[in-house]
């Protein structure tokens, strides 16, 4: 797959593109934070407290499904450092959350987790995990998932890219 073709700002499917949230919008006020709850244990559950925003104004995200999303993006030391410096290797242990928002309605939509593990996790993808928590706290996918990595390996940042402070 072509550059432009994996990262073209399209849905680059069902994970990123639509929303997991039933039509009507939300029923529960616990899904206006999404943050907060730990999708099964896949989010490290107090990011809010530990991690840095990198981000100072939520920005609408060009990468996942284009002009839908509203996001915040928080990372662990390690991970924060790595985007700061534009590193060209992410450390094993940085951690990166992505929060999602419907931009017309603010509702929170799925949250998204990149964590760099040990050399041979997976060669082929960056040894990079993947988890997508839903807007209700359920977890939808954990692991390596090959429609995260097809973008995120083109990366200019060791699978990462750049977030503008
Ligand atoms: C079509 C390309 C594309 C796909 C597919 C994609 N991303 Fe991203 N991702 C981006 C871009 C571009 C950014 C930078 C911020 C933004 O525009 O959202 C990003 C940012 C992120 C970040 C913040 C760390 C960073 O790289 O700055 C996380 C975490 C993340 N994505 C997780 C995922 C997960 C999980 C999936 C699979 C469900 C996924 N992404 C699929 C393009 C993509």
């Amino acid at each position: 797959m072509s550059l432009v073709e994996a990262c073209r700002p399209a849905p680059a499917g069902p994970l990123v593109g639509v929303s997991d949230r039933p039509a009507g919008g939300s029923t529960t006020t616990a899904a206006r934070d999404a943050g907060l709850r730990d999708g099964a244990g896949s989010l490290p559950s107090d990011y809010r407290a530990t991690f840095t925003k990198v981000n100072k104004v939520r920005f609408v995200s060009s990468g996942h499904a284009a002009g839908r999303w509203d996001v915040d993006v928080w990372a662990n030391e390690a991970a924060q450092k790595a985007l700061a410096s534009r590193a060209r290797e992410a450390p094993v242990g940085a951690v990166v959350v992505q929060e999602h928002y419907e931009k017309s309605s603010g509702l929170a939509g799925p949250v998204m987790v990149m964590e760099k593990r040990a050399q041979g996790y997976a060669p082929e993808h960056g040894d990079w995990r993947w988890a997508i928590v839903g807007s209700q706290g359920q977890l939808v996918r954990d692991g390596v998932v090959d429609s995260c990595a097809g973008c995120h390996d083109d990366a200019p940042m060791d699978g990462l890219f750049p977030i503008v402070e």
